[in-house]
């Protein structure tokens, strides 16, 4: 539920492949070396005490005062859309300049929707499909329309809940 930043997952990746690196050279060493554990990168910062709860400290950098960056323009394609299953949003772009955003959550049962493909927001449990353009029924079983998002779209191209 809390899951930390994209940043933080390529993080763990990297580790991952360190640790596989590391582990293949030191396979033969036995004498007590020990291999300092190598996710200090994704340490939180010395200035952050562990029972306050962490309100920013994201590392990339978001413009002032908007609200929370949640894509990037470039990251979705015209005539389709990116699902963000953390954020539980689609931002889909019809048309090149136009950026729309939905709830991810299904109005049949509440799964996430999983894609957005010609036109339409799918949903993989039961195969409703919404239009990317307004997040109307395009097929059921869902009779209710995904609920739209305000949104704004910086010059750098951020898109950010209104
Ligand atoms: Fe989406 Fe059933 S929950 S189609």
């Amino acid at each position: 539920m809390s899951d930390p930043t994209n940043t933080a997952r390529r993080t763990v990746l990297t580790a991952g492949a360190a640790a596989l690196a590391g582990g293949a050279l030191t396979a033969c060493g036995g004498d007590g070396e020990k291999k300092p554990a190598s996710e200090s990168a994704a340490a939180p910062t010395a200035a952050a005490p562990p029972s306050q709860p962490d309100t920013s400290q994201a590392t990339a950098s978001q413009p002032a005062g908007a609200g929370k960056a949640i894509a990037k323009t470039a990251d979705v394609p015209v005539g389709g859309g990116t699902v963000l299953k953390e954020e539980k949003l689609v931002v889909t772009q019809p048309k090149a300049g136009s950026f729309r955003c939905f709830t991810a959550v299904c109005t049949h049962q509440g799964c996430l929707v999983n894609k957005v493909e010609n036109g339409t927001i799918d949903c993989p449990c039961h195969g409703s499909k919404f239009e990317a353009t307004d997040g109307a029924v395009a097929k059921g079983p869902a009779t209710r329309p995904l609920a739209e998002k305000k949104i704004t779209v910086a010059a750098d191209g951020s898109i950010s809940l209104a």
